[in-house]
């Protein structure tokens, strides 16, 4: 078998082209139980950004979009100088990882004998085949949170990723060459993560609420520390589901979860069942592309009436919409606490982990306002027309500041309160 040569601080380990799958587990120096990926916010785009390290020094190689969907990282080659990286190989055609990767194309596509494969940003929904190939690389991560420059980094040697063209990262954040799957695909970073790392299929995601603040993605088996409060224990799990009736092939590997019925400042909002049930035009998904939550146009409408009824008894006025949201106030009229506006509160009851319960999933003010342009805040939900593929998409601003654990060997979603209600917040979460 082909082996890795020593990992010196000026050259990075030259991985030659027939190690697919590295047997070259010394390199990453020890086993980590977790690793951690910082992730920004893009206020622009209301993208999440996580930044990839190299290896020495501690220069950020690659920013890639967060996708809670898509199949692997896929990376603009043509700007980054990926092929001229020593420790970028590219993957020949014939190889099992070829096969993994491309599992859906027969035969397996080639290309000058590498192997082509697909990528797709899933923020605008464009595609692109033909001349993307397959590479591995050695890709770093820090094992602390935040990452301390003296701390550790763990190196995962043969990372599989795809590489696209620069047009395919057109609508992705400034500064942002790619985007890095989250999805329970096979080549996607929880899953690769693990098997580079021995450890669990499971990651916990902790989106910031501003610009100037840290998230995190933690890979692995990481108690959930912030400062000193440990939220391990005080997460509420509901099921992760995979949808059976995918139009798309890549859906099978989103997350999906049963949403069973919505409160609105108490009271039950009347929905119709047979939407918020998974299948052909139902169910409930989480996406971090989407930066509102996007509702069915009938469920858009009693959660919006309910909502408006319950702030029209508080007496805050309405201004004129702001587009995409319907319901818009006074932003001056608002009382406003550490967790956001003052505003009724969303109660989702999410099937339970334990047999015919359900659990709330509590969404205060600052998950369900968005302030916009002018001043006027407006609750952030979109109205998704009749028949969308999924009924019940839950937007990144109500997954800000609250830590959601996807653990797909459990296959259950853990979700904690908000945590500025803690007086907390993403940047406090520590690791190592
Ligand atoms: C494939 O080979 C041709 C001819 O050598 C070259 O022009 C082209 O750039 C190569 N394509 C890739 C993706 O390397
Ligand atoms: C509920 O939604 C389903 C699916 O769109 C539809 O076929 C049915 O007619 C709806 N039921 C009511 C009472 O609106």
């Amino acid at each position: 078998m082909a082996r890795l040569p020593p990992i010196s601080a000026a050259s990075w380990a030259l991985l030659l082209l027939v190690v697919v799958v590295s047997p070259c587990h010394s390199a990453a120096g020890g086993r980590p139980k977790a690793v951690a990926l910082p992730v920004s916010r893009d206020d622009a785009t209301r993208q999440y950004v996580a930044t990839f390290q190299q290896r020495t020094p501690r220069v950020p190689v690659l920013n890639a979009v967060l996708d809670l969907s898509g199949a692997t990282l896929w990376v603009d080659c043509d700007a980054g100088g990926y092929y001229a990286s020593s420790s970028c190989s590219r993957v020949p055609c014939g190889s099992k990882t070829c096969r993994l990767v491309t599992k859906n194309t027969s035969p397996p596509p080639c290309l000058n004998r590498t192997c082509s494969g697909y990528a797709k940003n899933t923020v605008t929904n464009l595609g692109g085949s033909g001349e993307v190939v397959v590479v591995t690389e050695l890709l770093s991560f820090p094992t602390t949170f935040p990452g301390l420059a003296s701390a550790p980094l763990a190196t995962a040697p043969a990372f599989v990723f795809t590489c696209g063209h620069t047009s395919l990262t057109e609508g992705l954040a400034v500064g942002a060459t790619g985007m890095a799957s989250l999805s329970s695909a096979r080549f996607a970073l929880p899953t690769q993560l693990a098997g580079a790392f021995r450890f669990s299929r499971k990651f916990a995601l902790c989106l910031p609420s501003s610009a100037s603040d840290a998230g995190v993605v933690v890979f692995g088996n990481a108690r959930y520390l912030f400062d000193d409060m440990d939220h391990t224990n005080s997460l509420l799990y509901t099921p992760l589901l995979v949808n059976p009736v995918s139009r798309s092939s890549s859906s099978s590997s989103e997350y999906f979860i049963s949403l069973k019925r919505i409160v609105v400042d108490d009271r039950p909002v009347p929905l119709n069942a047979t939407l918020l049930e998974i299948g052909k035009n139902g169910g409930t998904k989480l996406s971090t592309v989407s930066p509102y939550t996007v509702l069915e146009s009938s469920i858009h409408k009693a959660v919006t009436d309910a909502f408006a009824a319950s702030m029209a008894t508080a007496e805050i006025p309405r201004v004129p919409a702001v587009a995409p949201f319907e319901l818009c106030y006074d932003g001056s009229k608002m009382e406003s606490t550490i967790a956001g506006p003052t505003v009724p509160v969303f109660e989702l009851y999410v099937q339970s982990v334990l047999k015919s319960k359900v659990a709330p999933w509590m969404v205060s003010g600052e998950n369900l306002m968005v302030r916009v342009d002018g001043g006027a805040l407006c609750l952030g939900v979109v109205d998704g027309g009749v028949a969308p593929e999924t009924s019940v998409v839950i937007g990144s601003h109500m997954m800000e500041d609250v830590l959601l654990e996807f653990d797909l060997e459990g296959s259950r979603l853990g979700f904690s309160p908000n945590l500025r209600a803690f007086q907390l917040s993403c940047s406090m979460f520590r690791l190592g």
